[in-house]
C-alpha cells in the first residue's frame, strides 16, 4: 500500500474549503440569534410586556428595558423605583437578568415587581438574547 503522503498542492486546496467552512459556522450562528431573538421577543411578550415598554414614547408600570443590559440597576432617568432597586449597587449583566426573572425579590428584596419566577434556563437565554438585542 502506498503511503499517504503530505502534499502542498492538497493544503492550498483546502484553505477555500476551511475558510468556507468557517464563514459557514458563523452564518449559522447570526441565524441561530436571529431565531432565539424572535422566539424572546415573543416571550418578553408574554411574560414582561403588560409592565414595560420597550418603546421609550410609551410609559409603563415598569421601567423601559430597552438599553437594560450594561445599565446601572434602579438608574433609568424618572422612573420611580423602589428604594431597594435604587440603592442596589450593580450593573445589569445577562446573569443578573437571569437571576432576576429567577427571584427578583431573592436578588433584591424590597423590590417593587411581583415575582414573576422565569425558571425554564431556555426560556430565560431566549429573554436575555432579545433584551441584548434591544441594548445596543
Ligand atoms: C407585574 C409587572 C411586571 C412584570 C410582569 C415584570 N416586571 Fe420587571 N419590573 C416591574 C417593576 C414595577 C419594576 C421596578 C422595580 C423596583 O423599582 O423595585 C421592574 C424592574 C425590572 C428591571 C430592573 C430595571 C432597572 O432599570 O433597574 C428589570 C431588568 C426587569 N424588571 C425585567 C423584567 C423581565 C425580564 C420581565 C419578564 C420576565 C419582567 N421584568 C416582568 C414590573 C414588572
Amino acid at each position: 500500500m502506498k503511503a499517504i503522503r503530505f502534499s502542498p498542492r492538497f493544503a492550498i486546496a483546502l484553505i477555500p474549503a476551511v475558510f468556507a467552512t468557517t464563514l459557514g459556522a458563523s452564518a449559522v450562528a447570526g441565524e441561530y440569534d436571529a431565531i432565539k431573538t424572535a422566539a424572546g421577543a415573543e416571550f418578553f411578550d408574554k411574560e414582561c410586556h403588560r409592565c414595560h415598554s420597550v418603546d421609550a414614547d410609551r410609559a409603563s408600570y415598569g421601567p423601559l428595558l430597552t438599553g437594560v443590559i450594561g445599565r446601572k440597576a434602579g438608574s433609568f432617568e424618572g422612573y420611580p423605583y423602589s428604594e431597594a432597586l435604587k440603592s442596589a449597587n450593580f450593573t445589569w449583566t445577562a446573569g443578573a437578568i437571569r437571576a432576576w426573572m429567577e427571584d427578583n425579590d431573592g436578588l433584591v428584596p424590597g423590590t417593587k415587581m411581583r415575582h414573576v419566577g422565569v425558571d425554564d434556563a431556555t426560556v430565560q437565554d431566549f429573554i436575555v438574547t432579545y433584551l441584548a438585542s434591544i441594548s445596543e
